[in-house]
Parts: structure tokens; sequence; C-alpha cells
């Protein structure tokens, strides 16, 4: 993988896992990771996909899903922005407890998106995925998954790492989907991501998608 070798320890080997336990090993004792990811990183995940759901989103009703919510980044800006029906899934029980301390969300669950996700049909208004389709986490098969369990009219917000980007078929999987009219993509772009060295380290995109 290119443009990976300036990355702190931590987030370089979350990047290169061999399997989902060394993975659940590296974040479940990653007491760092905010201000790893925020000030070290420079991540900005959990910013530009909320700034892209909110720019179409206006019901402060809405139920919204953090997928893969980690330590709540996403949560806590819904929630200060008066969005508080939030719920937040995740694999790793140590992200969720530390999720849990901010308050922030109607529910916390175990879940993992490669596999079947246990909510019913058209659960939710939105999904927010910051930060979680990346390399060695998880890919786009999970689309579909997330497409059955927003309603219609409903919004899909996230980013993808570029390097998981051209590794995994995002572009043909996204492609199928708008010609089966599962959904409409509403914007794109992408966020060049510096790093505290003031290195350019990745490049996010954000992909912002209503349901049909
Ligand atoms: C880079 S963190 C992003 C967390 C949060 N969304 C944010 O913006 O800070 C990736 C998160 O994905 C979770 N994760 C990794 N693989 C997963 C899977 N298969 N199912 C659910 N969550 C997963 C990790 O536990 C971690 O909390």
């Amino acid at each position: 993988m290119k443009n990976t070798k300036n990355m702190i320890p931590t987030i370089f080997k979350t990047l290169h896992v061999s399997n989902q336990d060394e993975l659940g090993e590296l974040y479940k004792n990653w007491d760092e990771y905010e201000s790893d990811v925020i000030q070290l990183a420079g991540y900005v995940g959990h910013l530009i996909t909320t700034e892209a759901l909110l720019r179409h989103l206006k019901d402060k009703e809405a139920k919204i899903l953090d997928a893969g919510c980690g330590t709540g980044l996403v949560g806590d800006i819904l929630y200060s922005k008066e969005y508080k029906n939030i719920v937040g899934v995740d694999f790793s029980k140590e992200m969720l407890n530390r999720a849990l301390k901010k308050n922030v969300y109607e529910s916390l669950s175990l879940c993992d998106l490669t596999q079947k996700i246990e909510f019913e049909d058209n659960s939710f208004d939105a999904i927010v995925c910051a930060g979680t389709f990346t390399c060695g986490h998880v890919g786009p098969e999970a689309l579909n998954e997330m497409i059955r369990i927003t309603k219609n009219d409903g919004y899909i917000s996230f980013t993808v790492r570029k390097q998981e980007w051209e590794a995994s078929p995002y572009e043909k999987i996204i492609k199928e989907l708008e010609r089966s009219k599962l959904w409409q993509q509403v914007e794109r772009y992408t966020v060049k991501v510096q790093h505290s060295r003031g290195r350019n380290l990745s490049i996010m995109l954000v992909s912002s998608n209503q349901i049909k």
C-alpha cells in the first residue's frame, strides 16, 4: 500500500492486519484513538460525512445509524446539532464502551458489518459510516445490507480511503446499485487529509446517496 510509511504505528497496523481478530485486538487497546487519529493523523471522516449528510437531512427526529461508530465522534457531532435519535454499532466491545461514555446514543450494540446486519428492512432514515470502509475493515459488499435497512428517500453518507477505493470494487458495486435503481448519488468528492508533519497522508472520498 502506498503513502502509509509515515503513519503513526497503530494506524499503520490497523490498515495492514491479516484478520479480524488482529484488528479487534488493535482497537481493544487503542485508548488514545481520538487524539491519535485527529491530532496526529488529521482524520476528518466524522466531520465530512456528517456535513454531507446534514446538507440533505433536515428532520431532527430522523433515526440515524452510525455504522462502525468507534468512540462516538459522529454521534457527538450529530447530537450537538440536535439530531438525537442515533444508534451506534461497532464490532469492538471496547470501542462501544468508549462511545457509551459520550452519552449521545439511543443505543449501542455489537455488529459485524461484513455480515448480515441485525436490523429490519427500512429501519433508518440515514446511515453514516465514517472511516470504516477502509483497508482490512469493511468492504463495499456491506453497502447492500446498508441499503436494505435504510428507508426509501433515506441517505447513506460514507468515506472510503483512497487506497481502499482503488484496491476494492467500489466503483463497480456503486455503478451496479445505481443501475439497479437502488440508490442515486447525491454528491461525491475527495478530501486531502494532512498529517501533523504537513504531509498529505491520504485522500478520503465522501459519498452521499439517496435510497430509491
Ligand atoms: C477508523 S475507526 C472509525 C470510527 C468512527 N466511525 C470515527 O469516525 O472515528 C473504524 C471503526 O470500525 C470498526 N470496525 C472494523 N471492522 C468492523 C466490522 N467488520 N464491523 C463493524 N465495525 C468494524 C472498528 O472497531 C472501529 O471502531
